[in-house]
């Protein structure tokens, strides 16, 4: 099944390889609070792709272009800018809608910071319409293995998620990108075990002298 995929933040860290990783596959609106800065990252895409000799369907926009544009919208954003970018934004209604955001701090190391509803994800589903979807995915994956389009991505995804139709659209994108594959992690209410994956991981990266450490599960 073929989707537009909208990628809220879709200019950062995660956001632009996130891109560079799907647009070969699908149909990709990269949003960003500023559409030059959009169109900027989708030449670099472009043409970072085109070295791998891919082609890739992509294009530029606002934040709220890509959410309209999109089937499934992943909020690439930093956890500290999710109701901000949530209240600026109309048409959630019926969209999946994939949360990669880790809520934490650095305090030296690193410290799983989940707010009151028990995880990011939480938080997002309260502030949506009933109709869209959330899922967890994408947490654990560093920015800069999204990015290195030479090397494949070999890492295990836990996707959380309450309905099983979206869950499963979720869990079939992700085994469609490099060597990726999804495991079902339970309901949403259990995101907040995949998200705090991530400060651990970025410990055992600071603490080990290691880089872009990442999960499979066997
Ligand atoms: N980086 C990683 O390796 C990684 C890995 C796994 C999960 N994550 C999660 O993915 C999310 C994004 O991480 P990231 O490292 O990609 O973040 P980032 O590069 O710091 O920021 C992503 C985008 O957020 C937008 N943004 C910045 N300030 C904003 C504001 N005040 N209001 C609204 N939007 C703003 C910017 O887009 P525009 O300026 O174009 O609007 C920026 O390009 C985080 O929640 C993180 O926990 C990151």
């Amino acid at each position: 099944m073929t989707f537009t995929i909208g990628i809220i933040g879709g200019t950062g860290e995660i956001g632009e390889g996130i891109a560079m990783r799907l647009s070969p596959l699908y149909d990709v609106v990269v949003g960003s609070r500023d559409t030059d800065k959009a169109e900027t990252s989708c030449e670099c895409c472009i043409s970072s792709q085109k070295e791998q000799g891919v082609v890739c369907t992509l294009r530029g926009g606002s934040n709220q272009d890509a959410l309209l544009a999109s089937d499934i919208v992943i909020l690439a954003i930093p956890f500290k800018h999710l109701v901000t970018t949530v209240e600026s934004l109309h048409g959630f209604e019926d969209k999946i809608v994939i949360s990669p955001i880790n809520p934490m701090e650095r305090a030296g190391h690193f410290i799983y910071t989940p707010p009151e509803e028990g995880s990011a994800a939480m938080k997002l589903a309260a502030m949506l319409p009933d109709s869209a979807r959330v899922c967890t995915a994408f947490n654990n994956i560093s920015g800069n293995r999204w990015r290195a389009l030479d090397t494949e991505l070999d890492y295990s995804v836990p996707v959380c998620g309450d309905d099983a139709e979206a869950k499963g659209i979720v869990m079939d994108l992700i085994n469609r990108i490099s060597l990726l594959k999804s495991y079902d992690a339970g309901p949403l209410s259990s995101s907040h075990i995949v998200e705090s994956i991530t400060p651990l991981l970025l410990n055992i990266a600071r603490f080990n002298g290691m880089k872009d450490v990442g999960i499979i599960f066997r």
